[in-house]
């Protein structure tokens, strides 16, 4: 018999999580407003709200962290850094910022000024806030394909180069300086984008003579989807993928609270040098000196290591199996998700399994509040209150899909969590034709809203 597939670590230290009653659970997601971010952490059982620095390092990060360097400038641990971002991702150049964001902030300090135009691929929230907070406009070029969930397409993260050539006429050119590639394409479902795509992308830009920056998040999940989907990489090694990947690239944000397996951290990276004076200035002013911007010694070193376990194949097949696993299940039951399973999450098409709630009443909201009141277990609304309102209108942007996101945490949960989350869903998707009523928005902020929201059910 062929032996099953199994997990490529053993579990070295373990944290307790408790269970609660419903009792419990309904009063307090009353007092958190119905908002699952106000919810405390011990009020969770199974957290799913995100991936992003909720993952277990390995030993080998852990003891980094006892050899970090704090100096505040010159430290040994930005050198750590910045030889391992040459070996795996090519750059030459690099920042490093305390998060994903304010990689973002620096590099966009430089790149976007007001009535500017950034197309991409599906921009992420802080991406996109960052983009509108400087007067400019994302435009989303994601293929049409991404938006039809049933349809089983391998790389519906890609970028549909009609629509970057329709952005370029409808659009002042002199206002495009740059296009933006999230990899993978979170907002999409976790969907990866193509080597080909990566290359088209590539060869639009040197046409159009604009730069090429990619948010690299989720990187290394997207070089897992080119070897195991793309003819030609089934033979490369991860290392090799990312290294294509990148060679497309002038620039990149990253997020390591993500593939680089760290609680906290970030960074800029680029080719120019003229670039990264101009970045180097901001970075001094919002997040740290040069050689630290806004992380511990402790934590460069553990991002160096996580940097190259988080672009081993066993790590990422470990990791994006569990995502499959959880997702198989909910598909068994008859639950709508995105497919195929994205990278860091399952992504349930909660307009379609909730489709009697108006999309004014938020469904994927209302499937995160069932979902934490079943079991406890803590999704994430990634749809029509995430999307904001169209600054230019006021209006809700009620124009993609209505998604309940659950994002597994990297070597933290077992599969019997998620045989937890599955049951409870099912139960859910059992009884939906009672949930007749969604949720209405009492008080939001006028941008990044979904952090702070307050709402009522209906
Ligand atoms: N880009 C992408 C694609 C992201 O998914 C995130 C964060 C960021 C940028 C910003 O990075 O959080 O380090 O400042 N995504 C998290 C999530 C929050 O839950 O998907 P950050």
């Amino acid at each position: 018999m062929d032996l099953p597939f199994s997990e490529s670590f053993k579990i070295k230290m373990v944290a307790p999580i408790k269970k609660s009653t419903k009792e419990e659970r309904l009063k307090w997601i009353k007092e958190a407003k119905y908002n699952l971010f106000n919810l405390k952490s011990e009020q969770v059982f199974i957290d799913l709200l995100t991936d992003s620095g909720t993952g277990s390092m390995s030993e080998k990060q852990w003891s980094e962290m006892l050899l970090g360097d704090e100096a505040y400038a010159g430290a040994s641990s930005y050198y750590k850094m910045k030889n391992a971002i040459k070996k795996i991702l090519g750059f030459d150049y690099f920042l490093p910022t305390h998060q994903g964001r304010a990689a973002e902030n620096v590099l966009f300090s430089v790149l976007v000024e007001a009535g500017d135009i950034v197309p991409g691929n599906s921009h992420f929230d802080t991406t996109k806030g960052h983009i509108e907070f400087r007067k400019a406009k994302a435009i989303d070029c994601t293929i049409d394909e991404a938006f039809d969930t049933e349809l089983e397409y391998p790389f519906k993260g890609n970028v549909d180069i009609k629509k970057l050539e329709k952005a370029f006429e409808d659009y002042d050119n002199q206002k495009i300086k740059f296009l933006i590639i999230t990899l993978t394409n979170n907002t999409a479902g976790g969907q990866p984008v193509s080597m080909a795509n990566l290359k088209s992308i590539r060869e639009f830009a040197d046409e159009k003579g604009v730069l090429v920056v990619f948010d690299s998040a989720r990187f290394a999940e997207n070089a897992y989807f080119i070897k195991t989907r793309e003819k030609g990489y089934e033979n490369k090694t991860i290392k090799e993928i990312v290294k294509e990947m990148f060679s497309y690239a002038d620039a990149m944000t990253m997020s390591s609270k993500k593939d680089a397996i760290v609680n906290m951290g970030g960074f800029i990276a680029m080719r120019d040098k003229k670039l990264f004076e101009k970045a180097s200035m901001y970075n001094i002013m919002f997040e740290g000196y040069l050689t630290y911007g806004g992380m511990s010694g402790r934590d460069m070193n553990a991002l160096a290591q996580g940097l190259d376990e988080g672009t081993e194949f066993e790590t990422l097949e470990t990791r994006v199996r569990q995502v499959e696993y959880l997702g198989a299940q909910l598909i068994d039951y008859g639950i709508p998700v995105q497919r195929p399973i994205g990278g860091h999450a399952v992504f349930i098409n909660a307009g379609k399994l909730l489709r009697h709630i108006p999309r004014e009443e938020f469904p994927a909201q209302k499937l995160a509040i069932e979902l934490y009141k079943e079991a406890g277990v803590r999704g994430v609304e990634i749809g029509a209150i995430l999307a904001d309102r169209d600054p230019e209108t006021g209006k809700n942007r009620f124009d993609g899909i209505d998604f309940l996101r659950l994002a597994i945490p990297r070597r933290t949960y077992t599969n019997n969590h998620m045989d937890v989350v599955a049951a409870a869903m099912k139960n859910i998707y059992d009884r939906r034709s009672e949930i007749t009523a969604g949720v209405k928005i009492v008080k939001e902020a006028p941008i990044m809203r979904h952090f702070t929201v307050e709402l009522e059910e209906l």
